[in-house]
């Protein structure tokens, strides 16, 4: 056996959920709960029917020191820690030992017990050590349902090879150790901290254009899509990210894992910006109307035969990013605005960066082919205090990915948080 090395850094403070299945190896999850548990996790765990042949409830609650649950419609737990919370309330599952019968129902996505519906139900990373006869994990029906479930993303840990509980028998088949499994563990842990560089972090990001009312029924708008925006938000829901986005009127949908605010105008905007901070990144990619009408009509203004058509007196409306950038300790760490320029676009934007107070400007060169406005690519310029970045045309998903790693990059650097 390789000799893991577990620092313990990684696992303490971190919520693992221990799925128990029914073989001779889980009295060996008595000692991974204590090792994890020495390292400073929480442990949670579910039995099966077929574990609680082997070890108690309470023997694993005795350890654990919480609750052990075995019951997919125990009516206290629907209702209290029901399958759907307890894969929510870790960061980590691991399913020790995981029989043949338990692969199979994973690889088929079974959900007929509280084992099962947790697994099917989680979003977190999971990783299994299996235990089995060598025969069994060797029969080609096993080896079908751990390649489906290595597809699925989900991690192995063993199984090691040896003696067999069962007298004469050897061969791949015995639990991975402990620590082995802890040192998997941590792995696991620190990969899927790397895969979510902004998780801990508030993103705010603005998206759409504004509608500037006229009367009840006509108002001033622009042809922003909200595209880039919303791509921006979701990206940073993807990395980890807490976020909410103030979208202007867009008629695409909210994206996934946001806190979506909708409002019309620039003065909605931006209580509903300030309403959200405070924020380590605020993303100022909405096409605010620079003017609004100065006393919109309560009422339909009339056409009146022969009658001037109205004039309109506008005024400006609040520069939300500027208010923002140039705000003493309510202002995000780092401030990200947008520029729409046909010409000089790279002197223009970095000229906007100084007149805005923000940290970066992602300048758009709308007169390029495949137009930023309302569509799909975007050519950008990431201008910074240290320079500019001329970016390849890319989807506006491309962009908003990268511009939101870069942002992760930059907060870790300046070691920034709220
Ligand atoms: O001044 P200009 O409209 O070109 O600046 C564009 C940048 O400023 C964008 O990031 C946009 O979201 C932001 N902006 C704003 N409030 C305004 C006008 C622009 O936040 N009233």
């Amino acid at each position: 056996m390789r000799a893991p090395s577990t620092n313990g850094l990684d696992v303490n403070g971190r919520r693992i959920l221990l799925i128990l299945g029914g073989g001779i190896a889980a009295y060996k999850c008595l000692d991974l709960i204590r090792r994890l548990r020495e390292r400073g996790a929480k442990v949670r765990a579910v039995m099966t029917a077929a574990a609680q042949q082997f070890i108690t409830p309470l023997a694993v609650g005795a350890i654990s020191g919480d609750r052990v649950f075995t019951e997919l419609f125990d009516r206290e737990d629907e209702h209290d820690v029901g399958h759907i919370r307890l894969s929510r309330e870790a960061d980590l599952i691991v399913v020790a030992p995981a029989t043949a019968s338990l692969l199979a129902k994973m690889a088929g996505g079974h959900a007929d017990d509280l084992a099962t519906a947790v697994l099917l139900a989680t979003d977190k990373p999971v990783l299994v050590a299996p235990a089995m006869n060598p025969r069994m994990w060797l029969h080609p029906a096993t080896q079908r349902n751990v390649a489906t479930l290595r597809g699925d993303g989900i991690r192995f840990i063993g199984p090691n090879t040896g003696e067999m509980a069962e007298s004469g028998e050897a061969g791949p088949g015995r639990m991975a150790e402990p620590l082995e499994i802890v040192a998997a563990i941590e792995e696991l842990l620190r990969e899927a901290k790397n895969d979510r560089p902004l998780a801990g972090r508030h993103v705010l990001v603005t998206s759409g254009p504004t509608h500037e009312p006229i009367d009840p029924v006509r108002y001033i708008a622009n042809r922003s899509s909200g595209k880039q925006g919303h791509a921006i938000a979701r990206a940073a829901a993807e990395l980890g990210a807490r976020v909410t986005l103030v979208s202007g009127p867009v008629s695409i949908a909210d994206p996934p894992n946001v806190d979506v605010v909708h409002v019309e105008t620039a003065q909605e905007m931006l209580a509903a910006v300030e309403a959200a901070l405070p924020a380590d990144i605020g993303v100022f990619a909405a096409a605010v109307a620079d003017w609004r009408v100065a006393s919109a009509s309560g009422q339909k203004i009339k056409k009146e035969k022969g009658a001037a058509p109205p004039s309109l007196a506008l005024v400006e409306n609040p520069d939300i990013l500027k208010t923002i950038a140039t705000r003493g300790p309510m202002r995000p760490a780092l401030v990200i605005g947008f520029a729409a320029e046909t010409e000089n676009v790279v002197e223009a934007a970095k000229k906007k960066r100084k007149a805005k107070g923000c940290d970066w400007i992602v300048a758009n060169d709308v007169s390029e082919k495949g137009g930023a406005m309302g569509g799909d690519r975007n050519a950008v310029h990431l201008i910074t205090a240290q320079g500019t970045e001329s970016w390849p045309v890319m989807d506006k998903t491309e962009v908003a990915r990268r511009l939101m790693e870069r942002a992760a990059q930059h907060l870790r650097q300046t070691q920034v948080t709220v």
